[in-house]
């Protein structure tokens, strides 16, 4: 029998990808959407829209009657709307959605979180992810936290790579040298949606990425591969763009974040175990594969055979 999820973040980057999926999956697609948010999108699809708002408990509980499972990938670190903030959607929002579940016994929560939460607490929208997960625990919600490394196709407009890679000149902040773990968000995607609708995905927590983790080099020498193209590739020193981003930071506590987000992630800790990703998902997706993928979304052109 077809399944019935709630996506609450439908209308953002990644939702709109899990709602894909929910529906190859036949399930039956319902999506939690804040008043004023556009859903015409979604009900072109045949998702049937819920309006509700994370930070308004009130409206959570009936969004969730009658649900087999809800799916988050809301966030309001990327501040789509005044007064989107860690304190509210990210840590009240999360525990006001965590309660509903736990009141109206949906029987999955499917969270997503980020890889390595637990070693960053220095990275504060990192540790709230982590702060949700143990929240989750001590609720003792059925749920699936996926935690995958950084997205290798950010959102269009904040894209690291795609400009460089299309001028045949990568310019990057830091580091070409040091690897870690990404993930294409169409395969985090479908693993969010799978984890919601198959009741064999065990609960708790689990790292998602590619088969291994991933530097700038191996990403210009797998692009390169593809175009054909020579690619040159640089690093910004960080000691001046890390210094640029704690100033910003001082008025602007989102670039404060960033900049303790990419220290940590110079650090070489943000390195995924994929084995139960492997046990459970089925064949880890390879770096090469994914760079490969990521060429053709972003238009790099493909080499002629
Ligand atoms: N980017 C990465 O490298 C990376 C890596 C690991 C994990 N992640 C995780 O992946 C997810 C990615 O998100 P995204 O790129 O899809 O973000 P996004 O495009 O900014 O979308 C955010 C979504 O959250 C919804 N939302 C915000 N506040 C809400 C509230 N109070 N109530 C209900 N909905 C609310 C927004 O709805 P409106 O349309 O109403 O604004 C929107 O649908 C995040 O959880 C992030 O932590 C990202």
């Amino acid at each position: 029998m077809s399944k019935s999820v709630l996506v609450v973040g439908g209308t953002g980057y990644l939702g709109g990808k899990v709602i894909n999926h929910l529906f190859n999956h036949s399930a039956n697609v319902f999506a939690l959407v804040r008043e004023g948010s556009n859903t015409q999108e979604l009900e072109s699809k045949g998702v049937q829209i819920i309006r509700g708002d994370l930070s308004k408990p009130e409206t959570l509980l009936p969004a969730l009657k009658n649900m087999d499972a809800v799916i988050s990938t809301a966030i309001g670190y990327s501040n789509r709307k005044k007064g989107d903030n860690l304190k509210n959607v990210d840590d009240l929002g999360n525990r006001n959605l965590v309660n509903a579940v736990k009141l109206s016994n949906t029987p999955r929560f499917v969270f997503t979180s980020v890889l390595n939460v637990h070693q960053a607490e220095s990275v504060p929208h990192f540790w709230q992810k982590k702060l949700i997960e143990d929240y989750m625990d001590q609720m003792e919600v059925p749920y699936v936290a996926l935690r995958p490394g950084a997205f290798l196709d950010q959102t269009p407009k904040n894209d690291f790579y795609a400009g460089g890679l299309k001028k045949g000149n990568l310019k990057v902040f830091g580091t070409t040298t040091v690897k870690w773990t990404y993930i294409l968000s169409d395969d985090i995607a479908k693993y969010l949606a799978i984890a919601a609708v198959d009741d064999t995905i065990p609960l708790g927590r689990m790292d998602i990425g590619m088969t291994e983790p991933m530097n700038i080099q191996m990403l210009v020498k797998y692009a390169t591969e593809y175009s054909g193209m020579p690619i040159k590739v640089g690093a910004l020193p960080w000691a001046v763009i890390g210094s640029i981003f704690s100033f910003i930071g001082l008025f602007k506590s989102q670039m404060a974040d960033l900049k303790k987000m990419f220290d940590y992630m110079f650090s070489g800790q943000y390195v995924a175990d994929t084995s139960l990703q492997l046990k459970y998902f089925g064949e880890v997706p390879s770096v090469k594969d994914s760079v490969f993928r990521y060429c053709a979304q972003i238009g790099l052109p493909k080499r002629s055979a």
